[in-house]
């Protein structure tokens, strides 16, 4: 029996990708890496210090710049956050996260990203939430299970009462792993190993998720 929906965040609730977008790019003219769109589609959900070692390639360097450089991309997107409001929720996307609640669901996020909480409250929906893991809470990124297994815990549910909603192929994957049932948001190419599909997030559809999963 399903009991809670655990939302990611970028890509799911609100379009991060953009600002993500900026921020490496400003970082790798600043250091002379090759970056692009194309590139940058292979960074979501991927936590940030994997998503360097994505744009690096293959090229080995000192951890100590490293952090240095994933400093840096974080400062700048930080900066961009700052702009962030309750307009960059995607589409209707809050209502249905009230209807939820209203249903007697429980509802959570389930985020790489260690500005999770920041964003959220950007977006005034921090409060709904009945329970949040981020970048913070564990070891292993997706596509490991971990992440959604810690939301789970302090939900005080079972993995397979919980349904993961995603929009990247490494969160998909750690859904399935986590033993949960996974909701895909995009194109086939990227969510379709999710028990069920959308396009996009205006064409979820929670009655058809809870009758079919
Ligand atoms: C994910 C994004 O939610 O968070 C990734 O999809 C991002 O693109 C990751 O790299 C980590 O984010 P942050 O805020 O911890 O750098
Ligand atoms: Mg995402």
């Amino acid at each position: 029996e399903i009991k809670a929906f655990i939302f990611d965040l970028d890509g799911v609730i609100t379009d991060t990708a953009e600002y993500h977008y900026k921020s490496w790019q400003k970082l790798a003219d600043e250091e002379d890496l090759f970056f692009n769109r194309e590139i940058n589609e292979k960074l979501r959900g991927v936590s940030r210090m994997d998503s360097l070692d994505i744009i690096l390639d293959g090229k080995e360097l000192p951890e100590k710049i490293k952090k240095e450089w994933t400093d840096r991309k974080n400062a700048y997107y930080q900066k961009y956050l700052e702009e962030i409001t309750k307009e960059n929720i995607l589409d209707d996307m809050e209502s249905k996260l009230k209807r939820l609640k209203n249903d007697g669901f429980k509802i959570a996020v389930g985020s790489s990203s260690r500005n999770a909480r920041k964003v959220l409250k950007q977006l005034q929906i921090y409060d709904m939430f009945d329970a949040i893991s981020d970048g913070n809470s564990v070891e292993s990124a997706k596509p490991a299970p971990d992440l959604f297994l810690h939301t789970a815990k302090n939900l005080g549910l079972e993995p397979e009462e919980c349904v993961v909603l995603e929009d990247a192929e490494s969160g998909v994957e750690a859904a399935l792993a986590a033993n949960m049932k996974a909701v895909g948001v995009g194109p086939e190419s990227r969510v379709g190993k999710a028990h069920l599909v959308y396009g996009n997030v205006d064409s979820i559809d929670f009655d058809e998720i809870l009758k079919k999963l």
